[in-house]
């Protein structure tokens, strides 16, 4: 088993969710979203290490509220920047010598269920850069300022469409190499991309939203409880050979 790396990216400012806080700091259940986040990994035994990045305007709120909790959980703080590009390459420079793969997933996509990390870390340790992604089916439709339909896409050219999400995962050298260039994107892999190296899709689930705005928590909510639990496996449950 590979060991990973895992980043967390929270060092937005939420506007489209539009709360006076930043999104991350929303509550699900009682407990604030990017808690939830950074718990799917921090309790894995393949994670060797988990970055959470923090936007310097949260940064106080954080130590003050979270601080043992953070604690308590082995979470290193980083202060994010201006761009999510920039808030990664922040982290990127703390990873641990230790770490095989490193793993970016978003902190406002709190449903991410133990089984898709297991076949998206499985991945990357086979092909050295993958994500989870959901293929894009339905008829797409472009819309004219006024909100009318002003043309709809022919179905080939948007077969093969997958929509990225995260985790997105890869070996350590890789992604190094991809932040180097000093480029930005929207997403890491395609930094990784850009260097040519091949990036493998996994199949994801649309439960594993991103939350943007104040709908996607309440869908987001209404599902959680319907999420695929931790499979029987000595990831889910470390102690179970001792246990006999
Ligand atoms: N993010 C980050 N650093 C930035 C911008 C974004 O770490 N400078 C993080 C966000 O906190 C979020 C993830 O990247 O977890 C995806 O970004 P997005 O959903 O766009 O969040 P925000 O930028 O906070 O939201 P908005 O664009 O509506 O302001
Ligand atoms: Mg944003």
């Amino acid at each position: 088993m590979a060991k990973v790396s895992v980043i967390i990216p929270g060092a937005g400012s939420g506007i489209r969710f539009g709360d006076k806080q930043n999104k991350v700091f929303a509550k699900i259940a009682g407990k604030a979203m990017f808690l939830r986040t950074l718990e799917a990994f921090a309790t894995r035994d393949d994670v060797c290490q988990t970055i959470f990045v923090a936007s310097p305007a949260d940064m106080e709120e954080i130590k003050e509220n979270f601080g043992g909790h953070l604690g308590f959980m082995g979470i290193s703080l980083v202060e994010g920047g201006l761009t999510r590009s920039q808030s990664v390459r922040n982290a990127l420079a703390e990873v641990s010598e230790e770490a095989e793969l490193i793993c970016v997933h978003d902190a406002a996509r709190p449903y991410v269920a133990q089984t898709w990390i297991d076949s998206v870390f499985a991945e990357a340790e086979k092909s050295g850069a993958a994500l989870l992604a959901v293929p894009i089916h339905g008829t797409i439709k472009r819309a004219d300022d006024k909100q009318s339909v002003a043309e709809t896409l022919p179905r080939e050219n948007f077969q093969g469409l997958w929509e990225a999400q995260t985790p997105q995962v890869f070996r350590r050298d890789i992604l190094m190499r991809a932040y180097e260039t000093g480029q930005d994107a929207t997403d890491d892999a395609a930094l990784v991309e850009a260097l040519g190296q091949q990036v493998k899709l996994v199949p994801g689930d649309l439960r594993n939203v991103k939350v943007t705005t104040r709908k996607d928590l309440d869908f987001a909510s209404a599902v959680l409880n319907t999420l695929p639990k931790p499979h029987e496996s000595r990831l889910a449950h470390p102690f179970r050979e001792d246990l006999g």
